[in-house]
């Protein structure tokens, strides 16, 4: 994946917050600060991950169509509704360790790993590819920045997090899979 554009973008972003007097109160929680900084890094673009994802699960939603409409139609609601679920609660994670959250279109189609797709209207069974694809990057993703949390940050907490999230998006591939097979 594109990771060294999208720490590129982050850098920006970051200086954006401190040009414009954002940062907020220290978190006094025994992680180094050069540590939080890393931390939020890795969770602004799990949560631009996030957010990309629950916006293709929408689209999919919306715009299914064929002899599986309604079990489709459904079985999308109920994925991007956990979805929704989620990025609450990493955008909440950034905020516990005292940074704020990014929250604009921009910034999150700059940080994502996942590639969208305007214009284009997939049949029924490349839209469920397509989505199991995404959530097997993000699984991929997850694992990686598991083990930096957990090796390289020493962040109990954010360990544990993603670790919890990764094994959300195994049973959401795990469903999509099942409809391919
Ligand atoms: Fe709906």
């Amino acid at each position: 994946m594109h990771l060294a554009a999208n720490q590129a973008n982050f850098a920006k972003t970051i200086n954006f917050n401190k040009k414009n007097n954002l940062i907020q109160m220290n978190a006094n929680i025994g992680i180094p600060e050069k540590n939080i900084d890393q931390c939020t890094k890795i969770l602004s673009i799990v949560l631009a991950d996030e957010i990309t994802l629950y916006t293709k699960t929408r689209k999919f939603h919306w715009n299914v169509s064929g002899n599986s409409f309604m079990e489709l139609h459904q079985l999308f609601e109920k994925q991007y509704t956990a979805l929704e679920k989620i990025i609450d609660e990493v955008a909440e994670r950034i905020n516990k360790l005292g940074r704020n959250t990014i929250g604009t279109m921009k910034e999150f189609g700059e940080l994502t790993n996942l590639k969208e797709t305007p214009g284009k209207y997939p049949a029924q069974k490349d839209m469920l590819t397509e989505l199991l694809k995404d959530h097997e990057t993000v699984i991929k993703e997850l694992r990686k920045n598991i083990e930096t949390c957990e090796e390289e940050i020493k962040d109990a907490g954010t360990t544990d997090f993603l670790t919890g999230i990764m094994k959300e998006h195994e049973t959401f591939a795990w469903i999509l899979r099942r409809y391919l097979s």
